[in-house]
């Protein structure tokens, strides 16, 4: 594998790979602090991002490479008309590996086709994120301890969301795995991810509007934010931006190990007031996301250690 663009192109046995390195590096981070020495990473982030950006960023420097790249698109030739697959291809002449970030479905995969170097999808559009996966999976790995046998709760806008997307299909590949699809009747799983992927598995779901009447049941509840960037209309993103927002109170009706998680930002979905219980997962999540991306890295860049 050169490139990551889609969560699908890593078996178990990848994802199994990725987190016994990333545990390594927590455990021994001396060991991995000069292996891409002389090597570039290019960030290249057409959309804002705090998180992804500057976490594949942390982890090169841990790594002893070196990083480059742009934060907005009007700071790049882009605002000049330059095509994605130039643009990648230009970096490619500079940058050992590419992380992309871009408000269009499938730009990393044009970008993968003409960089020369691997490129790494660091989020397109309302698409998939597959790193961000990368981090979910190591934080349940850590929290639970298995991936098979988990309700998984995903409750927010499941449309726009693309970290959902891609962890329903990391998680569709393991053992008695269950979801429960929380959304407005607006905002519900795009029906590809349903058949393609669901249903081709036969993983058991069930559609809800209610996060109280089922929170009780969930090992994970994976909260999302309404994407206010994917809408075309603001009135419908006021209208439906606070349906679900988890409160101590809601918590009650829980597992008392069920594990909150959230890709972040988050805007008023869950509350403050919800940090501080153990059960919270979010800020971890951040972390491990350092942690897989180094794995990450290693590995499109064949670094043995
Ligand atoms: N989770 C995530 O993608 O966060 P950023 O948008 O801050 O990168």
């Amino acid at each position: 594998m050169r490139h990551l663009i889609d969560i699908q192109q890593l078996s178990r046995e990848d994802i199994s790979r990725l987190i016994e390195t990333a545990l390594d590096i927590i455990e021994n981070p001396g060991r991995y602090s000069e292996v891409c020495r002389h090597k570039k990473l290019a960030t290249l982030f057409f959309e804002p991002s705090t998180r992804t950006r500057l976490s594949f960023e942390a982890a090169m420097y841990e790594l002893g490479g070196d990083v480059l790249g742009f934060s907005e698109s009007n700071s790049s030739s882009a605002a000049k008309g330059e095509s994605v697959s130039d643009t990648a291809r230009t970096v490619g002449c500079y940058a050992d590996i590419i992380a992309m970030r871009h408000p269009k479905e499938g730009a990393p995969l044009v970008a993968s086709r003409t960089a020369g170097v691997p490129v790494i999808n660091a989020g397109d559009g309302g698409h998939n994120h597959p790193t961000q996966t990368l981090a979910d999976l190591l934080t349940i790995y850590r929290e639970k301890g298995s991936f098979n046998n988990l309700t998984i709760g995903c409750c927010g806008d499941l449309k726009f969301g693309r970290t959902v997307h891609s962890l329903i299909s990391a998680m569709s590949r393991y053992e008695n795995v269950k979801f429960v699809l929380i959304s407005p009747e607006e905002l519900k799983v795009p029906k590809y991810i349903k058949t393609d992927v669901l249903e081709a598995n036969n993983i058991p779901y069930i559609e809800s509007t209610s996060l109280e009447d089922n929170i009780g049941k969930l090992d994970i509840l994976y909260m999302t934010r309404v994407q206010r960037e994917r809408f075309f209309n603001e009135a419908d993103y006021l209208r439906l931006k606070d349906s679900y927002v988890l409160t101590p109170e809601k918590l009650k009706a829980a597992k008392a190990d069920l594990s909150v998680m959230h890709p972040l930002p988050r805007v008023n979905e869950i509350s403050v007031a919800v940090d501080d219980d153990p059960r919270a997962c979010y800020f971890k999540q951040v972390l491990n996301g350092k942690y897989m991306r180094m794995a990450l890295i290693l590995k499109l860049l064949e670094v043995a250690v």
